[in-house]
């Protein structure tokens, strides 16, 4: 499936001929400051919840793409505050099915709240289904049991993970959450942004390659096929 990365939890995947855009974080990224945020394309945008570094440049980004966003019930409500109309807001446990595949949206173990104080409800991660293929976007979260469900129940061509450390799983915990959603193809996201969460690239690639497992961290602004 391709993919393109814009840094921290933000990347692109192209699926069902439509491109989904992940929590959408550029313009105060400046590890993504090559990127220019309105030239991102977007049909849907997903959000995992509704911290600062995964919702900052949604408005702006849908308001000009016209893309329907996907995200759980607060986070719907405060968007549609900031006036965006095409919001689709659910809550854990439930799919959703729209012209590019099937969504879910998954338990995540962090916390939840925007950027000006509302309450963000609990936060979460998709598993999709497309025709090109079905991925697992973690969002940001601990290493949970509940992973499991999701390797029973769906075969997973890649899996996005945060493996920043500090303020969601390491590296060592996303290597067993791979085993929890058996899917050894991951995109790695949530590192480097931010001090705390500073990666040794080269060492987290040889741990993941030393479980069997591939990481790919692809640079910032660029696209791969994984
Ligand atoms: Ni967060
Ligand atoms: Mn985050």
């Amino acid at each position: 499936m391709k993919i393109y990365y814009y840094g921290h939890f933000c990347f692109a995947v192209e699926a069902g001929g439509k491109r989904i855009l992940f929590d959408p974080y550029v313009t105060p990224n400046k590890l993504a400051k090559d990127v220019d945020v309105d030239e991102i394309p977007a049909d849907f945008i997903l959000i995992s919840h509704g911290h600062e570094d995964h919702v900052a440049d949604a408005v702006r980004i849908a308001k000009r793409t016209k893309a329907t966003v996907i995200c759980n019930y607060e986070v719907s409500e405060w968007l549609m505050k900031k006036g965006l109309k095409n919001v689709q807001g659910m809550n854990h446990g439930g799919c959703g099915s729209w012209d590019f595949g099937r969504v879910k949206y998954v338990s995540a173990v962090h916390s939840s709240v925007l950027p000006d104080g509302t309450y963000g409800g609990n936060p979460g991660g998709f598993v999709i289904e497309s025709r090109d293929g079905n991925f697992y976007y973690s969002g940001d979260t601990a290493l949970t049991l509940d992973m499991k469900l999701i390797g029973e129940s769906v075969r997973l061509h890649f899996a996005a993970l945060c493996i920043g450390d500090f303020f969601t799983m390491g590296v060592p915990d996303a290597i067993k959450a791979c085993d929890f959603i058996q899917c050894n193809n991951v995109l790695g996201v949530h590192y480097d942004t931010f001090p705390p969460i500073r990666l040794d690239k080269e060492k987290a690639i040889a741990d993941f390659d030393a479980a069997g497992k591939k990481l790919h961290l692809p640079r910032i602004g660029s696209s791969r096929k994984i």
